[in-house]
This record gives C-alpha cells, structure tokens and sequence, in this order.
C-alpha cells in the first residue's frame, strides 16, 4: 500500500473529482462549490431535514475500521436523505478480524452494486489503495485517514466558521491542544489555507503540536495567553490517547489548567469568537461545559453541518463519477 495523499487519484480523466481523499489540490473554487451546495441542504433547526433524489437507486457502503458515531451516524444520514440505500459494516469486528483481505471485501460489496465506499482507518493510505481497484463508477470518499486526513470534517468546519462569520480572508485561527494526532487540524488547515485567512495557530505544549515542518506557515504557541489573544475562531481538539505514545500523555487535571478552552480562558479571545471542537469532548479536560454549552460555542451547527456536507460530497462525486465528461462548475477543468 503506497501512502501518497491521493491528490491527483481522487479525479478524473477530465480532472473532476471522482473521489474525495484529501483537500489536498482541491481548488477554491471547488471547494466553494461544495460549500454552496451543502447550504442547500442546511435547514433551521427544528425543520424537517433536506431530502433529495440525487442518490436514488445507489448504494453506499460504511466501512469503518475504527470507531465512530458522530462521523458514521452522519454519513449514513446524508445517503439515506439522498435516497440511497445504506449498509454500514463494523469492521473492527469484520474482515480484517477473519483474514479477509479488504479488498476482497470491497470486491464482494462491489459485486452487490455498492456505488459508494467510505471509509475510516487509523492506517495511512488505505482509501487511495482503494481507489485503485475500484470500478469507474464507484467513488471513494475518506472519512478519517490516520492522523492525517479527514476532508469532509475540514469541509463542515469551513462552511460553519463561513456561516457565522463570512469572509475567512482576515481570521485568527487558533487550535487548541492535541494537534499532533488531529487529522481534523489538518484538513481544516487545508481548507482554509486554500479559502484564504489571516493566521492559523497551533496551541499547545511542544510535544503536542507537529513537526515544523507540517503544517507550514502556522503560527506555533506554548500558552493560551498567546495563541487566544484576538483569535477569531478557538477550536478545542482531544487528546488523542489512542495515538500517543504512553510518555506523551499529559495528565488531564494540569492539561485542563493549562489549555482548558474555559470562561476564563476564552476571555483572551477576541469577544463573542466563536468555539468549535470536532467531537468527541472530554467535557472539564480540553472544553468545560460553561463554554461546550455557551453562546459562543458551534458545536451543534457543526454537527448539523456535517450532514449538509456529505450529502453536497455524495451528490457532487455520484454525478461525476456516472457522468464524467462535462466538467461541473467550480472544477479544475471547468
Ligand atoms: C474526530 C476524528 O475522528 O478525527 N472526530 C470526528 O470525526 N468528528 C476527532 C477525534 O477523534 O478526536
């Protein structure tokens, strides 16, 4: 299996994207596309949910290799309002648990008319490998590579900090905590970087945040003082124990007083910046509950978000992969 990012993989011949592996290379304008066609599907809370009959007749297959509730919970949400029928397959307890080889799973599934493959790994490279052995109309789209990628969660995150806040052209950034392990950091990262903003900080101790030489022009900071002070957005991420080295775990209680997105803390941010935090929360560790539950926080629109996301990435990749001569607007070679 080759770890290449899947930039170029992810398209067609007439340079559309098939596939959605990473924010890597994906262009402005597309993104703002996505961005237009997930509002569609956004409703006020409350409203029945957006329906469509973009999906009507195909399959899409969850194959999750690690856990997740939120990430899974909403993409199976976004086909099914888009008329498509959904399996999902726990495959922690699956396939590779037996010997079957995941390709021989994807084979199978392929052979029941499965259209669509997400997939979620804690192993790089395993959606692009994918993308190689899939049929022309199939799309793969990533839901979580390692600690490197996670595009449709940097997609949700741009349209959330866009809804509230418009243009991101002069907005301070600051992300707060396990950086190092956060593939949400990344494709947020990736996004905005694309989409234009002022300063993307990274807020921790040392041994959590990335080499310097990732994540290239963001600001690195050791104390709050420093990476909140004027910050537009604060995005809280969580100590991604499952990934660290046992050495590297700090204790949650000094953790908190020290990077603890609090009241008091979020003080140092501009007033009313807006908090986000990618889930899960380990509530009076990264986030106190005064401010996961507080008017700043978007959580919840987050959240919402994701399901307009995916469904604008499932409808736009179905299309191109069915139909891949016209190139759509706002794509490369359009
Ligand atoms: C995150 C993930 O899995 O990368 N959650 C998510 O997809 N919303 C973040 C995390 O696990 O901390």
């Amino acid at each position: 299996m080759t770890t290449d990012s899947g930039s170029d993989r992810q398209r067609d011949a007439a340079g559309g994207l098939r596939h959605l592996l990473t924010l890597e290379g994906v262009s402005r304008d597309e993104i703002l596309w996505l961005l237009e066609l997930a509002e569609t599907f956004v409703r006020p809370p409350g409203e029945l949910p957006a329906r469509g009959t973009s999906l009507v007749g195909r399959t899409v297959a969850n194959l999750f290799f690690e856990p997740s509730t939120r990430t899974r919970v909403s993409f199976e949400l976004a086909a099914a309002r888009l008329g498509a029928d959904v399996v999902n397959l726990d495959m922690q307890s699956s396939s590779r648990a037996k010997g079957e080889s995941v390709l021989d799973t994807i084979y199978t599934l392929q052979a029941m008319a499965v259209d669509v493959f997400v997939l979620r790994d804690a192993e790089p490279g395993l959606p692009a490998w994918i993308s190689r052995h899939t049929a022309p109309h199939v799309s793969v789209l990533n839901a979580g590579e390692a600690h490197l990628s996670h595009p449709t969660q940097g997609l949700l995150d741009a349209l959330t900090i866009r809804q509230l806040l418009g243009d991101t052209s002069r907005l301070v950034i600051a992300v707060v905590g396990d950086v190092r392990h956060s593939r949400v950091a990344r494709s947020a990262w990736q996004a905005l970087r694309t989409l234009g903003m002022g300063e993307f900080r990274l807020v921790g101790p040392r041994e959590l945040l990335p080499a310097d030489d990732e994540l290239r022009g963001a600001r690195r900071c050791a104390t709050l003082a420093e990476g909140l002070d004027g910050a537009d957005v604060v995005m809280a991420l969580r100590l991604q124990r499952e990934r660290m080295a046992e050495a590297r775990i700090p204790d949650a209680e000094s953790y908190h007083r020290e990077y603890g997105i609090t009241a008091r803390s979020l003080a140092l941010a501009r007033p009313g910046a807006l908090v986000m935090h990618p889930g899960p929360m380990n509530r009076g560790v990264e986030i106190s509950d005064e401010v996961a539950d507080g008017p700043q926080s978007a959580i919840q629109q987050q959240v919402a978000n994701g399901v307009a996301v995916r469904m604008a990435v499932l409808a736009h990749l179905q299309r191109r992969a069915r139909d891949p001569t016209p190139p759509s607007r706002g794509e490369r070679a359009g």
